[in-house]
């Protein structure tokens, strides 16, 4: 098996690399070990999630919430905006695997992770997990959102938008969310600010 890392652009703010990196750790870098854990750039709803932290999380500081963590990718990314982060995940061995990537990326005093959900609020949550997964956890996703915050939900297609939208936007004061696509994928963003 090769052991150049994989390298992936996701325009315009990060490249996320899998594998061995013995270059500069910049604020543009994510980077990651091969893993089992999901989470390395490729998928779209990754990227969009990661596209979507890029444009919308606040300037000048934040703390998100990223629930469903991965390789924690999303934390990471949310860190080299200048973010805290903290990442939860059902999965106990993907939440070691994503504080070995927080140290590869040289974010580890920015993030962290764990099984177990935060209590407080948060200004950005993100969530990109299956439909039925967001569907059951909307209430407690909401109630950790910040009143001005920001919620970014992925893991779908477009088949899964209404049923969605009819779960979370009576939750949000009946606001809509944006919604971006990328083929069948769809990422679904509230802005409450
Ligand atoms: C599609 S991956 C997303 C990984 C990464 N955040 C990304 O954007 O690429 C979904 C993750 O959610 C986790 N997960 C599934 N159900 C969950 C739940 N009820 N609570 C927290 N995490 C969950 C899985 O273990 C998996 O790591």
């Amino acid at each position: 098996m090769s052991d150049r890392p994989i390298l992936i652009e996701v325009p315009p703010r990060f490249r996320v690399v899998t594998g061995p990196w013995d270059a500069e750790v910049d604020e543009r870098t994510i980077v990651l070990g091969k893993s089992h854990a999901f989470g390395d750039g490729r998928h779209e709803s990754t990227r969009m999630c990661l596209q979507a932290l890029a444009s919308f999380a606040p300037r000048g500081g934040f703390r998100l919430l990223d629930v469903g963590s991965g390789t924690g990718i999303l934390s990471i990314g949310a860190a080299k905006l200048g973010g805290e982060a903290i990442g939860v995940d059902i999965d106990a061995a993907a939440i070691a695997i994503a504080e070995e990537n927080a140290r590869r990326s040289a974010v580890e005093a920015r993030v962290r992770f764990a099984t177990t959900w935060p209590s407080g609020t948060f200004d950005v949550v993100t969530a990109n997990i299956l439909r039925d997964v967001l569907t059951e956890l909307a209430p407690r996703i909401v109630a950790r959102l910040a009143p001005r915050g920001t919620l970014i939900l992925s893991g779908l297609v477009f088949t899964d938008v209404p049923e969605l939208v009819a779960r979370y936007s009576p939750l949000l004061a009946g606001r809509r969310p944006e919604i971006f696509e990328r083929d069948a994928w769809r990422t679904l963003v509230w802005r409450l600010a």
